[in-house]
C-alpha cells in the first residue's frame, strides 16, 4: 500500500511535499490530500475486482470536493450519493449519472425526481412507502425506475455503535425475514424495475467476519428471489472498511479482502457493487494546524491549536482517535502528556484527550492524521469560523482545491430587515 505521509529527516512530506511549506503558504488549518493515495486505493478494489463484473462507487459522504470526485471519475469509479445535493455535487464534477447509485434512508420527492431526471443508475430503497413514492413519481416523469431494496441483514459490525447499521434495531433498510415479501409485492408496481439487493452493516469495520457473514446471507437471497422469478442481477454490499487510525490497529487489506471475497462471486452472474469512502479517502489526508498556546493547570497540560470540533469532530462526536504528529520533528522537544484541544467553546472541543505528544511549543506546526474521510466532510461554521482550505497534493506539485472561507461567505444568503 502506497504511504503518502512520511518523515523524510525531521520533515514530515505528503508524497514529494514538505508539509510545513504548504502550511506556510495556505495557512492553518488546512487539510492536505495525496492524489497517489486515493488512486491507490481505488485501484486496489478496482483492480481485485477485474476478474468477476462489478462496479466501484465511491460513497461520496466521505469526502465531497469536486477536485476529489472528478479524480475518481478519470478513473472509472461510479458514485454512492445519499442526498440531491450529493447528485448535484457528482454531476458538477462530470460523473455519468449512469454510474450513481442514490442510497440513504429519507429521500424527498424533489430529490427522486431530480434523480429519475438525471437517469441515474438504481435507488438503494430503504421501505416500502419508499418504493410506492419511487413508482408514482416515475410514473408521472413516464420512466421506469431501476430498483434494489436494502436488506437489514441483522449482522453485528463490531463497531461503534453511531456508525453501526446493520442490527434489526437500527433504522436502515428492510429487515431480511420481511424482504421477500416486499419483493413480490413490489412486482406490482408498473413504473420499478427490482434489479438489485443491497446492504450495509456498518462502518470502520476492523474484523471482516461481519461482513463475509452478511456476504454470505445476501447470496442466500439472492437465490431465494431469483427462484422466485425476480431476476436479481447486481448485488450491492456497501462500504465499511475500516482504516489505521491507532498505531496498533491492524486494519484488513483492501486486495487481500476482496480477494477473499471474490470466490463467492465467480459465475454467479451478479455485478457486484461496493461502496467504499473512508477506505479510498481516510488515510490520504491530514489536517494541519498550528500551536497557539501552551498552558498547564494542576492536573493538566494543554496544547491549544488553531484547529478545533468544528473542523475535524469525529474525536467530539465519537471519542475517535488521530494520531498528531510534529511537522517538523525535534529531538529537543521530548515528549508529555496532554490534551490537545482548540478554540470553541465547549469542553467537547479536542482533538485528543490524555496523549503521549512531541512537547511542542507555541509557533509550531502539527499534523492531524486518517482524516481525510468525514474530516472536512462534517466541519461546520459553529462559532462563526470559517472551513479551511483543502489542498491536494500529486508528486512534488500541490495545489488548493478548495479556499479558506472568508467572513462575507460565514453571513452568504442572510438578509437584514
Ligand atoms: N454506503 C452507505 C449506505 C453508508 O451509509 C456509508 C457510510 C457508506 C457506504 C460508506 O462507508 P465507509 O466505507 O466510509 O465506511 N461519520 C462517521 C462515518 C459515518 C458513515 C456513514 N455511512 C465517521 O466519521 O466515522
Amino acid at each position: 500500500m502506497y504511504e503518502a505521509f512520511q518523515y523524510r529527516g525531521h520533515d514530515f512530506y505528503c508524497e514529494d511535499v514538505a508539509l510545513a511549506d504548504i502550511a506556510e503558504e495556505a495557512g492553518t488549518p488546512c487539510y492536505v490530500y495525496s492524489a497517489t493515495a486515493i488512486l491507490d486505493r481505488f485501484r486496489a478494489y478496482d483492480e481485485t475486482f477485474a476478474d468477476v463484473p462489478h462496479r466501484i462507487l465511491y460513497a461520496v459522504k466521505a469526502n465531497f470536493n469536486l477536485s476529489i470526485l472528478r479524480l475518481l471519475r478519470d478513473a472509472g469509479a461510479g458514485f454512492d450519493i445519499v442526498s440531491g445535493g450529493e447528485l448535484y455535487r457528482v454531476r458538477q464534477a462530470g460523473a455519468d449519472p449512469a454510474r450513481v447509485v442514490f442510497s440513504g434512508v429519507g429521500k424527498t420527492a424533489r430529490e427522486i425526481e431530480f434523480a429519475l431526471r438525471e437517469g441515474i443508475h438504481s435507488f438503494n430503497c430503504e421501505s416500502e412507502a419508499e418504493l410506492t413514492l419511487i413508482d408514482a413519481l416515475a410514473a408521472r416523469a413516464g420512466k421506469k425506475a431501476a430498483v434494489s431494496v436494502r436488506v437489514n441483514p441483522d449482522v453485528n459490525p463490531e463497531t461503534h455503535p453511531y456508525i453501526s447499521t446493520g442490527l434489526r434495531e437500527h433504522k436502515f433498510g428492510i429487515d431480511i425475514t420481511q424482504v421477500e415479501e416486499v419483493y413480490t409485492r413490489a412486482r406490482q408496481l408498473r413504473n420499478v424495475e427490482l434489479k438489485g439487493v443491497s446492504c450495509h452493516i456498518g462502518s470502520q469495520l476492523l474484523d471482516t467476519d461481519p461482513i463475509h457473514e452478511a456476504v454470505d446471507i445476501m447470496l442466500r437471497l439472492v437465490d431465494r428471489l431469483r427462484g422466485r422469478g425476480i431476476p436479481v442481477t447486481h448485488l450491492d454490499l456497501g462500504g465499511g472498511l475500516g482504516i489505521k487510525y491507532k498505531p496498533e490497529e491492524r486494519p484488513p487489506e483492501i486486495r487481500e479482502f476482496i480477494a477473499e471475497l471474490l470466490e463467492k462471486f465467480r459465475g454467479r452472474k451478479l455485478t457486484v457493487m461496493v461502496e467504499p469512502g473512508r477506505s479510498i479517502v481516510g488515510d490520504a489526508g491530514v489536517l494541519l494546524t498550528r500551536v497557539l498556546y501552551r498552558k498547564s493547570s494542576l492536573s493538566k497540560e494543554f496544547i491549544v491549536v488553531d484547529a478545533a470540533m468544528t473542523d475535524l469532530i469525529r474525536p467530539a462526536l465519537y471519542g475517535a482517535h488521530h494520531e498528531i504528529v510534529p511537522l517538523r520533528r525535534r529531538p529537543e522537544f521530548g515528549e508529555i502528556v496532554a490534551d490537545v484541544v482548540g478554540p470553541v467553546c465547549e469542553t467537547g472541543d479536542f482533538l485528543a484527550r490524555d496523549r503521549k505528544i512531541a512537547n511542542v511549543p507555541p509557533g509550531e506546526l502539527l499534523a492531524v492524521c486518517a482524516a481525510g474521510a468525514y474530516g472536512f466532510a462534517l466541519a461546520s461554521n459553529y462559532n462563526s469560523r470559517p472551513r479551511p482550505p483543502e489542498v491536494l497534493v500529486e508528486g512534488e506539485r500541490w495545489r488548493v482545491i478548495r479556499r479558506r472561507e472568508t467572513y462575507e461567505d460565514l453571513i452568504r444568503g442572510e438578509e437584514l430587515q
